[in-house]
């Protein structure tokens, strides 16, 4: 039974800590993954979540199973952060939430769901897009293509060919669109531009699927939200992939959730009703602590305050590294233009370093990035940064 099975290839993002990992030089940097990083190089574990955990161990709590779509205090925190604790769809029995394995189990949540349901089984995702979002796709019976995004002339987004490029895919397409902290190029609709994309989406009937990982990490909680609540305003059904993953700092926890604003109440249960049967035979329920620590923080304003607080520093210490990451490489002589790493939002930049200047950067300096450029500004801190700039500036000088 084994032994026709082929090596899969290592993943583009994962399979750099592994590498990494293998690396033995002492002063290497993992620039790969969208990890935070706090000024020591650590994977912070945020107060407000230490204090929920604290209060958490003394309750003792027993660990029954979950519901199947999680927890629901977790479901209701997760609905008011996305929509706005006064958003009229709270109450309109249009929403589902259920909890998730991160983010990436949202979207499997969604790409199985939308399969069984119907023959939408042409997905468009961005170019380029989160590495895994293709595979993702693939992987749960989809053919996947994509619409224009970034525009490598300007260092930003390609908004016409982006919108033609909507326009021209079958009616009925799902579409992936990243509502914040675009990933992997850091570069965002203006807000003006969401309301042209939704018209597209609208007259095309495409079934809108947002994925909103970074919420906190470009402007704030609020106003990374704009898209998510324009779409909320529009009427249309979609869906929402969102995690804790990144704005909690729980990455091993697999914090998410999948949600689906359905058209009419009418609709709702019987939507909830299959999506419970597409969790129940994957993994039957979800596990409890993650969602635990989310709700209690999101839902005691002294915590959620706290968060919001600790969450405002990562986002600013990432914009001081992006600032100084500019100031760096021109220190270092690099000639051509780098100030678009300052306009970039979220964890990430699209650094225009080329596959083969990546590989470079990991053999001679052991430096990983992602090989599409991606590099993750989250992980500067004071301590690395200036072997950082001065290694991307020999990769781009020869
Ligand atoms: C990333 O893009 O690096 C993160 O979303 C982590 C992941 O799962 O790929």
């Amino acid at each position: 039974v084994f032994s026709p099975v082929e090596l899969a290839p290592r993943d583009p993002i994962l399979g750099l800590n592994e590498a990494f990992g293998a690396d033995t030089r002492a002063n290497k940097v993992n620039l790969g993954v969208g990890v935070y990083c706090n000024e020591e190089g650590k994977v912070p574990l945020l107060r407000a979540v230490q204090k929920a955990e604290e209060a958490r161990v003394a309750e003792h709590a027993a660990r029954a199973y979950l519901p199947i779509d999680g927890l629901a205090p977790y479901d209701l925190a997760v609905q008011k952060l996305l929509f706005g604790t006064d958003s009229a769809l709270l109450q309109s029995g249009r929403l589902i939430t259920a909890q998730s394995l991160g983010g990436t189990g949202a979207l499997k949540l969604g790409a199985d769901f939308l399969y069984r349901q119907a023959e939408k089984r042409l997905v468009a995702i961005s170019n380029p897009s989160w590495e895994n979002h293709r595979s993702l796709f693939e992987a749960a019976g989809y053919e996947v293509v994509d619409y224009p995004y970034y525009d490598p002339a300007t260092n930003g987004l390609n908004l016409d060919g982006m919108l033609a490029g909507l326009e021209a895919l079958p009616e009925g397409t799902v579409v992936v669109l990243h509502a914040c902290c675009h990933n992997p190029t850091g570069v965002d609709l203006a807000l003006a531009d969401w309301a042209k994309v939704i018209d597209v989406v609208t007259r095309r009937k495409h079934v809108p699927f947002l994925d909103i990982a970074y919420q906190g990490f470009g402007e704030n909680l609020e106003d990374d939200a704009f898209a998510v609540r324009l779409f909320a305003e529009s009427g249309l059904p979609f869906l929402i992939a969102s995690s804790f993953s990144k704005s909690f700092s729980l990455y091993g926890e697999r914090v998410g959730a999948l949600t689906m604003v359905t058209a009419n109440q009418g609709e709702t249960a019987p939507v909830l009703s299959q999506l419970k049967r597409v969790i129940r035979t994957n993994y039957s329920n979800p596990p409890t602590h993650g969602a635990k620590v989310v709700a209690a923080v999101l839902n005691s304003p002294e915590l959620y305050q706290l968060w919001e607080e600790e969450l405002a520093e990562m986002r600013d210490r990432i914009r001081h590294m992006r600032i100084a990451l500019v100031e760096k490489l021109q220190a270092a002589g690099v000639q051509t233009d780098v100030d678009f790493i300052q306009r970039q939002r979220g964890m990430f930049s699209y650094s225009g370093l080329t596959k083969e200047q990546v590989a470079r950067l990991a053999d001679e300096f052991g430096i990983y990035a992602v090989s599409s450029g991606r590099i993750c500004v989250a992980a500067l801190n004071t301590s690395n940064i200036d072997a950082v700039a001065n290694a991307m500036a020999a990769v781009m000088k020869d």
